[in-house]
């Protein structure tokens, strides 16, 4: 029997194949059979890099011995064969030690949920291990694949960077500030001795020859080109695939499974390169190598230059671990398999007329254009290689790649231009070649003939030019693409920009179109202030967690290891919008084997509800599972137990369901609910205040809409909970932010005792809200099967069932009408708020808006209604700064309306309405600009914008007065311990990155006045703390530090009579008296729902932000930004330096590139990383500045501080306002003569911003 083998960090295993199945992915192998939790996963398509390990392997071409990262979700396990893995375990641990990478990690706060760290170290790891130089632009530009949603990437890149050979000073001041004490050491289990200089593992060499592996499904390791077709006379071809680097599936899902997998990796000769009068590239290169050969062929042959920039364009292609395996051979096979592909492989090819050889069962070899390849059947074909011509200078290339983010995305539109220009400059043939216009356009063949023979370098040929690609560009709509308006609009400004860029001579004024946009190295500065005689209080220290989330070893909800019975859960979701369940079929799910039982909801045994009125804010029941109406698509409706996590989703996708489908049309969005006929059903009025003065000095009225758009919370670790049955009664291990919603909604629909219900919480995976009040619909399911079979029961949401499922950021909609004097004052305002609640009034915005809608300015004269809306989509949810962020938008937008009609700055307009309450942001602000250079920066952007007409820059403002206020118990539970006077610390709060057990323990070791590392906090549960409210608002960190200073202060009341005994005891001492005396060494105390100490206090925050925007393309970039904040005396500075910069980022993502797109049957579309696209590590500001306000203390709060959880993700709105004045300055070079305001649909992602400035080719010339 055959058997491939591998180590995993220096363990050897080997496998036949028939342990595993065909889905068996190298996470699963890591996760689910060895236990080896530390890797993470998320997404399972190579979109998050959650999964990342590191391989050392032979390269099958070359046979040296390269270190790279893979996405572990995208190898299977049986492609692993002779490869050394490392996983985060194999780095560094508490009982080896440490590795530098995790230590510093740590050290620079580069962790907050930490679910995306141990991929992130991995990342680095296998960088690191892959070159000896390491620059630090190399490092930033490596981690487009790995998204982190907690600290917007700076300290992650800070603590990277420092390793790099050209660190800067900055970084290396820290370094040196640093103790690295923890050395990498070789790993355990070893079989072979490390070779010298190499710390890696070499396994023995054997025979390679055709390997066969696996049961009913057939895995092959072909060594051969022969072994390939050998394979496929004795299968056949109907159900294979060829496995090269395997990760097409993340773009398109093998369904169903292939019967045979072919594992082409190990080919030689498909990795082959030579010349042949051509380059010739084996198609089983991968892109990484790929990249290498062009990089050197340009360097070496002058008529292979063209291919630094197809490196520079390959760098824009997926991320560095899918580039590591992907190949290019399987990436022109996704072309030819799906047109409406993307591929940029495919457009580069074409660009320059490369070719495709490919080779049958009969060894004929068969070399076709690449435009003709992709129409091939590639039926018991193999792809051998692939051909690149040289050409000479007289061949002037532009390729171009159009993105909704700076990296890890698929192009919106991607262009190849070629044109072959004789000794006159005149064109003798050309390529025009775009993607991601329609499934069949490739080249723009009438465009190419109108400039045959012409010189394309004047307004003429450039004008006739354009005006045919007009014509010939028919962009195809298919949501979630951009609109074809947006495509065609792209795909003609790249034309012109690659014009403009090859053009011997250009008007100055254009000539920033022929550019691209590029930023400098990403820098940041974190000023503020730090007592040192308060420490530990104030003082920046690290996560106390950093090191176990660096290491892997911090343990989440779904981290455990399975008990022999445990079933795994999925969720059958509803293929239709509104209508009814008539009945469920799931035979065909329950006939495969290891599919144990399905449940509907007429199982649930109590309450049919996971938000019971019981529980502080719930005002209405949402069922569990429906019992026959069906509220929008993709709501859970029935659930599938089954032996394993994939089969459970696999067999849910298997039952069928009939429907009575409603003839109603869903109703999505705030718009078409006001126009819907039930819209009396559907609008709940929140609020209705009326103005308290009016003006009547009246010169114009400004009637408008603003949109605040909806947003996905893209948690690293999604939905999830683990319920275990134990002798006195379930233990649920629920990734919630609400311990009490959990424990109440689970034992009422189960018709429990809540005391025979325990709710566990460790830390969570990141959280912004989703797992407040929505955890407790996963939960209540996982418990329902747990219950029904008396098994211990798993369910983690896939992604695709977390987006659907699950509620997102309620959008707000606001119509309103203003009044304004001559120097911009209002006069009056009447504004309407329309609250987007999904299917569901729970956990409304609109109630709370009026109070977020002021901001910091004077409302009396505003007339104010805000409304709650229901739609036929999830019930939405909180989600990070929930109300305040629709509520500061929003005022902020009717300030930046009043400048626009005034024609102002809009910080001006601003400062006339700070209320007097306020007022004492003017100071702060009157410091911002002097402190940020902001006249000057102005006045040096109006200067560049007048000079350029295709790139244009902005700088704005934006202010806030964030409205904290404290409510819900907040329970904390302290143990000291009388041998070695430790304490040990529980509470009500959630850990899910805001770092409240460092604050927590930072309070309690201030207030006992003991060393902070005698001081741990442990998770949290429903025993030590019941009742406790939802960690959100911001409060939960100040709410819990309240209450350990009130523990505290009990214990040392209780200590004092000891003390006064003692002769300055040591706090051992002390404990150990006390012990003596049989005095009670555990305390609890708890913040109540209403404490006359804590009282509202607003968080004054400044952010700007200065943009470029690419006029052509509608791309931007974030040059800088500048946030001051007032976070009083900080609590623990580096930690909320990293809650405003990680709120701040996802602010970013929910005003600029997360867009949500919903089809018309209510379907979710971006329901994936493939089309859902948060900031990435690029997308971040160029220079970030963070400064905390001077001397500021909070009478009101707890210990002087005040929050910074929430509060900076409402400055980040600032973005949209810089690329108005932008698009607005674009719209002068095309025409536009805007006397009104010029109307932007948020988000400002790329399609809107092209929407916004209305392009014309008119505009287009070259003198
Ligand atoms: C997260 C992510 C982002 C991406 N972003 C981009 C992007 O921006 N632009 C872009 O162009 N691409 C992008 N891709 C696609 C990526 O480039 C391809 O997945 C990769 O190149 C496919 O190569 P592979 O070796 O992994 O193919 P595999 O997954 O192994 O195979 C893919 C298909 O090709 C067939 N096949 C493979 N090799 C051969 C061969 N030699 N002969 C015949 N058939 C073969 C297989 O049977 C299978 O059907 C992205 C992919 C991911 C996962
Ligand atoms: S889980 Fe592998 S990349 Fe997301
Ligand atoms: S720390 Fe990166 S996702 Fe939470």
């Amino acid at each position: 029997m055959d058997k491939i083998y591998f180590t995993i960090n220096g363990d050897r295993f080997s496998l036949t194949g028939s342990e595993v199945s065909p889905t068996t992915s190298l996470n699963d192998y890591l996760r689910y059979h060895l236990g080896l939790h530390g890797t993470k996963a998320m997404c399972h398509e190579g979109g998050c890099g959650a999964c990342v390990v590191s391989v050392s392997l032979t390269h099958p071409g070359t046979k040296e011995r390269r270190v790279f990262a893979v996405n572990s979700c995208l190898v299977h396990i049986l492609s692993c064969h002779k490869w050394d893995i490392t996983t985060i375990e194999g780095v560094g641990n508490r009982k080896d030690g440490y590795h530098k990478l995790q230590t510093r990690l740590a050290a620079f706060n580069g962790t907050q949920c930490g679910y995306c760290t141990p991929g992130m170290v991995m990342n680095m790891y296998s960088l690191q291990n892959s070159t000896d130089k390491l620059s630090m632009e190399q490092v930033e530009r490596a981690f487009g694949g790995n998204m982190c949603r907690c600290t917007g990437y700076r300290p992650i890149m800070d603590a990277f960077k420092s390793f790099a050979e050209d660190r800067d000073p900055r970084l290396e001041q820290r370094v040196q500030d640093l103790e690295d004490l923890h050395e990498i050491k070789c790993r355990r289990n070893c079989e072979r001795k490390c070779s010298e200089g190499d710390d890696w593992c070499i396994i023995e060499e054997t025979n390679d020859s055709l390997m066969s592996l696996g049961g009913v499904n057939r895995w092959y390791k072909a060594y051969t080109v022969e072994d390939v077709f050998k394979v496929l006379s004795k299968e056949g071809t109907d159900s294979y695939v060829l496995a090269a680097g395997n990760t097409g599936k993340g773009v398109y899902p093998n369904t169903p499974d292939p019967r045979v997998y072919i594992d082409i990796s190990s080919i030689e000769t498909l990795r082959d390169t030579f010349t042949d009068g051509n380059l010739v590239l084996g198609a089983g290169m991968t892109l990484t190598d790929v990249m290498t050969t062009f990089l050197a062929r340009a360097k070496a042959n002058e008529e292979y230059s063209y291919l630094k920039l197809f490196w520079d364009h390959l760098e824009l292609v997926a991320h560095v671990p899918v580039r590591n395996i992907g190949t290019i051979g399987g990436n022109l096979v996704l072309k030819n398999k799906h047109h409406d592909f993307p591929s940029d492989v495919f457009l580069l090819l074409e660009t320059v007329q490369g070719c495709v050889t490919t080779i049958d069962n009969n060894k004929k070899e068969v070399v076709t254009k690449a435009n003709d390849f992709i129409k091939m059947d590639l039926s018991n074909k193999l792809v051998k290689n692939v051909k690149l011509p040289p050409l000479s200078s007289k061949n002037l290339i532009r390729t171009y790649k159009i993105m909704p983010r700076a990296q890890n995305a698929h192009a919106i539109v991607n262009a190849g231009f070629l044109f072959h220009v004789d000794n006159k400059n005149l064109i003798e043939s050309s390529n025009i070649v775009f993607g991601n216009i329609s499934p069949d356009f490739i080249h723009a063949i009438e465009t190419e003939k109108v400039i045959r023979g012409k010189n394309l370098f004047n307004d003429d040929t450039l004008s006739k030019a354009l005006e045919k690609l007009q014509q010939e560009l028919v962009p195809v709509d298919s949501p979630p693409e951009p609109s074809p308006y947006c495509r065609k609009s792209i795909a003609l400004g790249l034309f012109y920009k690659a014009v403009l860029s090859l053009s011997p001579s250009v008007n100055p004024r254009y000539k920033s179109g022929g550019e691209v946009l590029s930023r400098p190295l990403a820098t940041g500065t974190q000023n503020y202030d730090t007592d040192k005689s308060l420490w530990p209080l104030n003082q920046p220290v690290s996560k106390l967690e950093g090191l176990a989330q660096c290491s892997g070893e911090a343990k989440y909800c779904g981290d455990r290891h399975e008990t022999p019975r445990e079933v795994h859960v999925a969720f059958v979701l509803s293929t239709i919008c509104l209508g009814d369940i008539v009945s469920f079929d799931p035979s065909e799910a329950l006939k495969t084997p290891g599919v144990v039982a399905f449940y509907t909801a007429k199982d649930i045994p109590g309450r049919n509800s996971f938000t019971p009125n019981e529980v502080p804010l719930q005002t209405e029941d949402e069922e569990i599972l429906p019992l026959k109406k069906v509220l929008y698509y993709g709501q859970p409706i029935a659930l599938i137990a089954a032996t394993n996590h994939k089969l459970a989703i696999r067999a849910a996708g298997l039952v069928k369901v009939k429907y009575n489908e409603s003839k109603q049309k869903p109703v999505l969005s705030i718009q078409d609910a006001l126009k819907s006929p039930d819209k009396d059903k559907r609008i709940r009025q929140e609020n209705d205040i009326a103005a308290t003065d009016k003006g009547t000095d009246v010169a114009h009225i400004i009637k408008g809409s603003y949109y605040v758009p909806d947003q996905y919370h893209f948690t690293m670790e999604t939905q999830t909970c683990t319920v275990i049955n134990t002798r006195r009664g379930l233990v649920v291990r629920s990734a919630t932010q609400w311990m009490d919603l959990v424990q109440a909604a689970v034992a009422k629909s189960l018709n429990l005792p809540l005391n025979s219900v325990t709710v566990e919480v460790n830390r969570i995976g990141g959280a912004y809200g989703a797992k407040a009040g929505r955890s407790s619909l996963v939960a209540c399911a996982c418990a329902l099967v747990a219950h029904k079979l008396n098994r211990d029961a798993t369910i983690v949401l896939p992604l695709t069932h977390n987006m659907a499922a699950i509620g997102k950021r309620q959008p707000c909609y606001a119509e309103y009408e203003i009044a304004i004097n001559a120097e911009g004052v209002i006069q009056h305002l009447n504004l309407s708020c329309y609250s987007d609640n999904g299917c569901s009034f729970n956990e409304t915005s609109a109630s709370d808006l009026p109070n977020a809608l002021s901001n910091l300015y004077d409302t009396a004269r505003w007339n104010i209604k805000t409304y709650s809306v229901l739609t036929d989509k999830a019930s939405n949810t909180w989600a990070r700064a929930p109300t305040t962020t629709e509520g500061t938008a929003v005022s902020e937008h009717l300030m930046e309306r009043i400048a626009y009609t005034m024609k102002k700055d809009s910080l001006d307009i601003k400062l006339l309405h700070i209320s007097s309450t306020n007022s004492t942001i003017k100071d702060m602000i009157d410091k911002f600009k002097m402190d940020t250079n902001y006249n000057e920066r102005r006045a040096k952007i109006a200067k560049f914008n007048s000079k350029n007409a295709w790139m244009k820059k902005s700088l704005r403002v934006s202010l806030m007065a964030y409205p904290i206020f404290y409510y819900g118990n907040f329970p904390v539970t302290i143990s000291v311990y009388h041998v070695d006077g430790t304490v040990l610390i529980s509470h009500g709060g959630i850990e899910m990155g805001q770092g409240i057990n460092t604050k927590v323990a930072q309070v309690c070791a201030y207030s006992l006045k003991v060393p902070l590392d005698i001081v741990k906090v442990k998770g949290a549960d429903s025993f030590v703390s019941p009742n406790t409210m939802a960690s959100s608002g911001s409060i939960t960190s100040e709410s819990v530090a309240f209450a350990t200073i009130r523990a505290c202060e009990e214990l040392l009341k209780r200590l004092e009579p000891v003390r006064e005994e003692l002769n300055e005891p040591t706090w051992e001492e002390l404990v150990t008296a006390a012990f003596e005396k049989g005095i009670n060494l555990q305390v609890s105390a708890m913040k109540g729902d209403e404490e006359s100490s804590l009282q509202p206090y607003p968080v004054y925050g400044i952010g700007s932000a200065e943009i470029v925007l690419d006029v052509l393309t509608g791309s931007h970039q974030l040059m800088r930004v500048d946030i001051v904040e007032d976070t009083g005396q900080s609590l623990s500075p580096a930690l909320d330096v990293g809650q405003i910069e990680g709120a701040f980022i996802m602010g970013l993502g929910l005003w600029t590139s997360e867009k949500l797109v919903f089809s018309p049957s209510g379907q979710l579309l971006t329901d994936r990383t493939w089309t859902y696209k948060p900031p990435g590590v690029n997308d971040i500001p160029a220079d970030f500045r963070i400064t905390f306000k001077k001397n500021s203390f909070n009478n009101n709060g707890v210990l002087r501080s005040k929050t910074t959880g929430e509060p900076a993700l409402v400055l980040a709105v600032v973005v949209t306002y810089a690329l108005h004045e932008a698009i607005c300055e674009a719209r002068k070079e095309y025409g536009h003569d805007d006397t009104d305001w010029v109307q932007v649909d948020t988000p400002y992602c790329v399609e809107n911003i092209i929407k916004g400035i209305a392009p014309s080719i008119n505009y287009y010339k070259i003198k």
